[in-house]
């Protein structure tokens, strides 16, 4: 275990889900935090701030930005958001990340990856993953790869337009009964918080991160003992829906039918055994978030 006193952890991605849910976990133990962001005026650099991290600016597509911002820091938490139709962006805006935190000289470095495994599958958001890994491997630096498959967040965060997207067209493109893994973003933000605090028993570690295996229609079912009632569902035409997402996450359904995933949570209970099942989660565990929607 290594010890958090006065030493920094950068985290891109500070304002969103899960980056939003590491920078809550690191300064729960005590880590110093720099959080970046483009826009540290906003509200959820705000709230951020009163955590108790230091927000910075800073822009993935700006090696400048990177090299001040990551300056002097201990370790780094890396993801990169995916561009629908330009899976080159998200690559080289991971070839910046790891190269800066090279030059930097990071001592630990906690990658958000996604998807099934190491090999292709032409979904871009994961091949574009699978690139970035290699970048970070080949150029030597100590690495840790978190891989969820599905954040539960898609069930009810209101910026994944639940309503249309997850209860409505995913069932039609993946089935209502294939099971896949889920996991919290609280839960891997609690996960890359352990695995900075041993960075020993990490790095060098691929690690899919699976809380529970459930289909939509379990999920459904979950949905309705805990709340009342079904989740709403909102009909939206595929060429509509196409227009907001683009192309990559409907081919990630349908690629799921057709795919069986591992659906083992033994390794994920084994480093955190209060991950949260989807029921555990819809009966509450989400409220812990903070007014802010992402923390
Ligand atoms: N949804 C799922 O079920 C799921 C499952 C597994 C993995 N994933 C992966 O999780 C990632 C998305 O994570 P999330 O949901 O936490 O993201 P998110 O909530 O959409 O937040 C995106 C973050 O990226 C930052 N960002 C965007 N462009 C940037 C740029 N050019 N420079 C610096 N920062 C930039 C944003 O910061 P500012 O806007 O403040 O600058 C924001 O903090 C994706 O890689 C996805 O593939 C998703």
């Amino acid at each position: 275990m290594v010890s958090s006193e006065g030493k920094t952890i950068v985290v891109v991605g500070s304002t969103g889900r899960q980056g939003g849910q590491v920078v809550r976990h690191l300064l729960k133990n005590g880590w110093r935090v720099r959080a970046l962001t483009r826009t540290p005026e906003g509200k959820k650099a705000g709230a951020l701030r009163s955590l108790g991290a230091e927000v910075l600016h800073a822009d993935l597509d700006d090696r400048g930005t990177l090299e001040a911002a990551f300056r002097d820091a201990y370790g780094l938490f890396n993801m990169q958001p995916p561009v629908p139709g330009k899976m080159e962006v998200e690559i080289e805006r991971g070839r910046n990340a790891a190269e800066t935190a090279r030059k930097a000289g990071m001592q630990h470095v906690v990658y958000g990856s996604a998807g099934p495994g190491h090999e292709k599958t032409g979904i871009e958001q994961w091949d574009a993953k699978i690139e970035v890994t290699k970048v970070m491997k080949d150029l030597g630096l100590p690495l840790t790869v978190l891989r969820p498959m599905a954040f539960m967040e898609l069930m009810v965060d209101p910026s994944y337009y639940p309503q249309s997207s997850t209860w409505y067209i995913w069932p039609k493109l993946m089935g209502t009964d294939v099971r896949i893994p889920w996991i919290s973003v609280q839960d891997v933000g609690a996960i890359a918080a352990r695995a900075f605090a041993n960075p020993g028993e990490y790095i060098g570690r691929d690690l899919p991160l699976a809380a529970d295996a459930r289909s939509l229609e379990e999920c459904r079912e979950d949905y309705r003992q805990v709340r009342g009632r079904y989740p709403s569902r909102f009909p939206m035409p595929m060429f509509l829906f196409e227009k907001f997402v683009g192309r990559d996450i409907p081919n990630m359904w349908r690629w799921l039918r057709n795919n069986p995933v591992s659906l083992d949570t033994s390794r994920t209970r084994a480093i955190h055994p209060e991950a949260m099942t989807v029921r555990d989660w819809l009966s509450g565990g989400q409220r812990n978030l903070t007014g802010t929607g992402n923390l």
